[in-house]
């Protein structure tokens, strides 16, 4: 029996927050000092997660994204990979990753059974990513690109949140990678998480300004038919002779909340029933007391009553328990 939520939507993807550590302190995404890490006793243990994924997978759960914080940073995430490759019904497995770790891991994470992968990437120029990110270097995102294109984790997709002001003014350039790449590159609006409101008021641009901004250096911009790929969040276009599209996730300017087919673990191992809504339940009792799939599966059940139909940013209702590292977007 598949998971349908009260507003009848079908949940069929399950985002995995491996560790809430990263190697990288983006601006939007943690404070400079960082989140006081979880001890190693807090954080699911890969056999929990596997547990879990086996339950889920018998509830129709069919793609599995691996998020962080910075997946690449927790060790043994190969193996992890590995254990989920194996089980029945996870048809896609996936990551997103800020690829500076992912020269060293792409092929093996291939071979593991890793299908395909996200990178977030914000600026093509070294000085801007430095800032952004408070200390990364685009070089090893670059190295990343290419080390997962080499191993096969393609259709690359690549995350680019525009902030005015700061990546505002490469907005053509992103755009245009997809000129001379098979990428899909997605520019995403900035979302306001844990008080940082006045952040967003000053950054924040909305998708249609990124568009028009694109179109204005390099030409129409053509919807494609399957703009949404079922569910995802993404609006993709093409421009003209491109080898790749150019996709807009706008979670503030429209609302894709109706089609939401997701449920997301934290490394703690809570269930977050929605990105932008604190609600979470807590499964790592239950895991890490030995409950069957039979019982995991009731619990996943009882927990999907309580999926918001959608977020509240509109009212100005702000997620303020997590940083969007804690969660992994
Ligand atoms: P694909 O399946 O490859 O399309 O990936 P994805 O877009 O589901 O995942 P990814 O980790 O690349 O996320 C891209 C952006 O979309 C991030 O900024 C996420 O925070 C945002 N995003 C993903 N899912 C949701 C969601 O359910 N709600 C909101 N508001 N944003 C989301
Ligand atoms: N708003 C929008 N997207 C964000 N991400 C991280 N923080 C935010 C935010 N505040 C994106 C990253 C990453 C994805 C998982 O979430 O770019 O690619
Ligand atoms: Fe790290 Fe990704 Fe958050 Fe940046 S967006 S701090 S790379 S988890």
């Amino acid at each position: 029996m598949p998971l349908v939520d009260t507003f009848g939507r079908k949940i069929t993807y399950l985002r995995i927050s491996v560790t809430d550590r990263c190697n990288l302190r983006c601006q939007y995404c943690m404070p400079p000092e960082g989140v006081s890490s979880r001890t190693h006793d807090d954080i699911l243990r890969y056999e929990e997660i596997e547990r879990l994924v086996r339950a889920a997978a018998g509830l129709g759960i069919k793609k599995v994204r691996l998020t962080g914080g910075e997946p690449l940073v927790r060790k043994g995430i190969v193996d992890l990979t590995a254990m989920l490759g194996r089980i029945p019904g996870i048809t896609e497995l996936t990551m997103t990753t800020n690829a500076t770790l992912l020269a060293r891991y792409a092929q093996n994470l291939a071979q593991a059974g890793l299908q395909r992968i996200n990178i977030s990437l914000d600026t093509l120029q070294a000085e801007k990513y430095a800032h952004i990110t408070r200390g990364g270097r685009l070089e090893d995102a670059l190295a990343g690109i290419a080390a997962a294109e080499a191993a096969g984790l393609t259709p690359l997709k690549i995350n680019t949140v525009v902030m005015r002001g700061l990546n505002e003014d490469e907005i053509a350039d992103m755009a245009g990678l997809t000129l001379t790449h098979p990428w899909h590159v997605r520019f995403i609006e900035l979302m306001p998480l844990n008080n940082e409101a006045q952040t967003f008021d000053a950054c924040n641009m909305r998708s249609h300004e990124v568009r028009a901004a694109i179109e204005a250096a390099l030409g129409p911009l053509t919807p494609l038919e399957m703009a949404r790929n079922g569910s995802g969040p993404a609006d993709l276009y093409r421009l003209e002779g491109a080898q790749g599209t150019v996709g807009f996730i706008s979670p503030v300017s429209e609302h894709f909340c109706a089609t939401c087919n997701r449920l997301r673990l934290t490394a703690d191992g809570r269930l977050r029933l929605c990105l932008l809504s604190d609600q979470e339940v807590d499964l790592k009792p239950l895991l890490r007391g030995g409950a069957d799939i039979a019982e995991i599966q009731e619990a996943l059940r009882q927990a999907i009553d309580a999926k918001p139909s959608g977020h509240r940013l509109a009212e100005h209702i702000l997620p303020q328990g997590r940083t969007m590292s804690q969660i992994g977007g």
